[in-house]
């Protein structure tokens, strides 16, 4: 009788643990740890373009998230004019953003999580709606 509660016991303390170890990176936290120096999230910008806007020129641009993100992760590794899918007065103003010394998951994530920064009650007008934006979805 022991016996078997010990093997329960080390089924229910192993299973959720072996979950944990394939979990992604929390795009959030990522972005409050590496990006939130330079972007705000909505309007005023801090000294780079504000996040809801660049996900409004991001699904203008892509038809399906996994366009947008794949696009948005290579930007940041190595960004350059040309490849830039936000109106080309940001870079001349803000300048080119740096690229980031991060996994290739961590991309992704902070990527996927700017993606669904997207307020569709502002459009996806480049400049409509500029200081308004409040209240994004947040789920995920
Ligand atoms: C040192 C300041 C700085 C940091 C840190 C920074 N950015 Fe940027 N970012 C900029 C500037 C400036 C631009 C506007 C010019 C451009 O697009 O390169 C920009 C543009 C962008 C764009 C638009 C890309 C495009 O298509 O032009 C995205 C998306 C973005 N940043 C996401 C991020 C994320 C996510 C992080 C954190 C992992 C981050 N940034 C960290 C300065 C920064």
């Amino acid at each position: 009788m022991k016996r078997l509660l010990t093997v329960l016991v080390s089924l229910l303390v192993c299973t959720p643990e072996a979950e944990s170890a394939t979990t992604v990176p929390d795009g959030k936290a990522v972005f409050e740890r590496n990006c939130s120096v330079c972007h705000s999230v909505n309007p005023p910008p801090k000294s780079a373009p504000p996040i809801v806007p660049i996900a409004s020129a991001y699904h203008r641009q892509f038809a399906s998230k996994a366009a947008g993100v794949s696009h948005m992760a290579a930007f940041m590794k190595t960004p350059s004019k040309a490849s830039s899918k936000v109106d080309p007065e940001a870079i001349t103003r803000f300048g080119l953003m740096p690229p980031m010394a991060l996994s290739d998951a961590e991309l992704k994530a902070v990527a996927a999580w700017v993606w669904d920064q997207y307020n569709p009650n502002m459009g996806k007008g480049a400049e409509s709606g500029a200081g308004a934006g409040q209240g994004g979805s947040n789920c995920q």
